[in-house]
């Protein structure tokens, strides 16, 4: 029998190639999204078990635990994008006010009180990965701040954690193509200046990202924990 997994967000992009990833290691995966049906498809497709969870609503945050009766061994905090439209240089305070804490919301508070509700149900051996953003190296906007938060949060969990042999780590993707994440703003412009950034002139794929997720949760990287792994082909160096 396989580990108990959760990846938030995985009925797409990034968060369908993680949990993908774990199903053909054979662990039992649960994944969470918002639309009903494309999470359906999405289960059905890697034989995984589906949950419809805002991962920026607390009441539904709040129902993860009844989910994992008897333990579970991964979280993968990875639901999260860009939320409503950013306010702009003429709208008011509180428009500012209304995009911040939406975006914080789902992009910070999410992670957060996902762990916080399963924690007293996270097995020895266990892992928590959260997908945060080379945005936060340049943190101008709420998204970029929230995902800031995100990594020096994860400290403390390690901290914390740590007493119990469970792992946490942020997985700080730069790029990653075939995602939703942009809509319809990618122009090919932005693209090609992304890509030229990397030193590897490509950009990243779900499937990267999946790869260093289930290296972090398998048993070699068990002294790994309290760190920002950044995933972004060389387009942020970290020295
Ligand atoms: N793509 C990139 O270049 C890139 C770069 C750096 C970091 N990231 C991060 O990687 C993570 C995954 O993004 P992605 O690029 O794979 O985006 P994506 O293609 O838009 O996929 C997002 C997935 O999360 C779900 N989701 C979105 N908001 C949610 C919410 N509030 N609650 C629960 N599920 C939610 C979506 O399903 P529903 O819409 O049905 O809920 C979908 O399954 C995000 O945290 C993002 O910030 C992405």
């Amino acid at each position: 029998m396989g580990r108990e997994v959760l990846v938030t967000g995985g009925s797409g992009g990034i968060g369908f190639a993680i949990a993908q990833a774990f199903a053909d290691s054979g662990d039992a995966v649960t994944i969470t999204g918002r639309d009903h049906d494309r999470l359906q498809a999405a289960g059905e497709r890697i034989g995984s078990r589906v949950a419809v969870v805002d991962a920026g609503d607390p009441e539904d945050i709040a129902s993860l635990p009844g989910l994992f009766p008897d333990g579970i061994d991964v979280i993968v905090n990875n639901a999260g994008g860009f939320v409503g439209s950013a306010a702009t240089a003429t709208s008011s305070v509180l428009d500012h006010q209304r995009h911040w804490l939406a975006t914080l919301k789902t992009n910070l508070l999410g992670a957060v009180l996902t762990v916080i509700s399963l924690e007293e149900k996270l097995r020895r051996g266990g892992s928590v990965v959260s997908i945060g953003s080379i945005g936060a190296e340049y943190a101008a906007n709420a998204y970029s701040t929230a995902k800031a938060g995100l990594a020096a949060w994860n400290a403390g969990v390690s901290e914390r954690l740590g007493a119990r042999d469970i792992t946490a780590n942020i997985v700080s993707p730069g790029f990653i193509d075939g995602t939703d994440l942009f809509g319809g703003r990618m122009s090919d412009d932005r693209r090609a200046r992304l890509v030229d950034r990397t030193h590897v002139k490509r950009a990243g794929r779900p499937a990267d990202v999946a790869a260093l997720v289930t290296f972090l949760a398998s048993e070699q990287a068990r002294h790994i924990t309290g760190q920002t792994l950044h995933l972004n082909g060389g387009a942020h160096t970290t020295r």
